[in-house]
């Protein structure tokens, strides 16, 4: 996005992309110190008021992230649910996992947001329940295997946001290996009777809702 337009959104949006942007920033800090490996990609603040909009719509009290990171989304999604929901982020990396433990300690938030460590397709296997919300932000070439976990995690109405997609059309991660894990989730998801998904041109999520 040119820089012009974030600042238009950003003025727009009077502080409300500005929820942990310190955790954001940390994000970044630690990916920089950690090396090439490391994929602790925060999402973009500018995403942070569709957290609100989520959360009202589907009146959450459940939400899972798969790909938790330094824990900046998921300390979005928590502000932007309230103190009656509780979000659930899996986290492979026990680095990760360990900074975003201390955040969320940090900030108050240690009682309704529980770090799952492991593998997204093994810990997904062994969740129970529905969630209101659900957020892919991990290893898209597991994508494929997550979506019978997805039918099984949510109700009507619930919202499944996946990021990650910009390996199969191109920018950022264009030379990144996974292209037809992408293609055949996506292809999938958009075919399944239980689900009806947009792909967000340009800024390369889906959005599906749960039917
Ligand atoms: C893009 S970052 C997530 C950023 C976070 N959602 C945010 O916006 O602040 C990806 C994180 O997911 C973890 N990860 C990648 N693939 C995973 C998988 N298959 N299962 C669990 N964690 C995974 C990485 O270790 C990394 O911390």
């Amino acid at each position: 996005m040119k820089k012009s337009v974030r600042q238009v959104l950003r003025k727009i949006y009077g502080g409300r992309a500005d929820v942990h942007l310190d955790l954001y920033g940390l994000s970044n800090q630690h990916r920089r110190k950690h090396g090439r490996g490391c994929d602790m990609f925060p999402s973009d603040p500018l995403q942070a008021p569709l957290w609100a909009a989520f959360a009202s719509l589907t009146h959450a009290r459940r939400i899972l992230e798969v790909g938790c990171g330094h824990g900046y989304t998921a300390a979005v999604m928590a502000s932007a649910a309230g103190p009656d929901c509780r979000v659930d982020t899996i986290e492979e990396d026990h680095d990760h996992a360990n900074l975003a433990e201390q955040s969320f300690e940090l900030r108050g938030l240690s009682a309704r947001i529980h770090v799952l460590r492991g593998r997204g397709q093994n810990v997904l296997s062994r969740l129970k329940g529905q969630y209101d919300i659900v957020f892919l932000d991990g290893d898209w070439r597991e994508y494929p295997g997550y979506i019978p976990h997805l039918r099984r995690l949510t109700h009507p109405g619930s919202i499944v946001v996946t990021a990650n997609l910009n390996p199969l059309f191109g920018g950022w991660g264009g030379r990144l290996p996974g292209k037809p894990a992408i293609q055949s989730y996506l292809t999938r998801l958009v075919r399944d009777p239980h689900f009806r998904t947009y792909v967000v041109p340009g800024e390369w999520h889906s959005i599906s809702v749960r039917v």
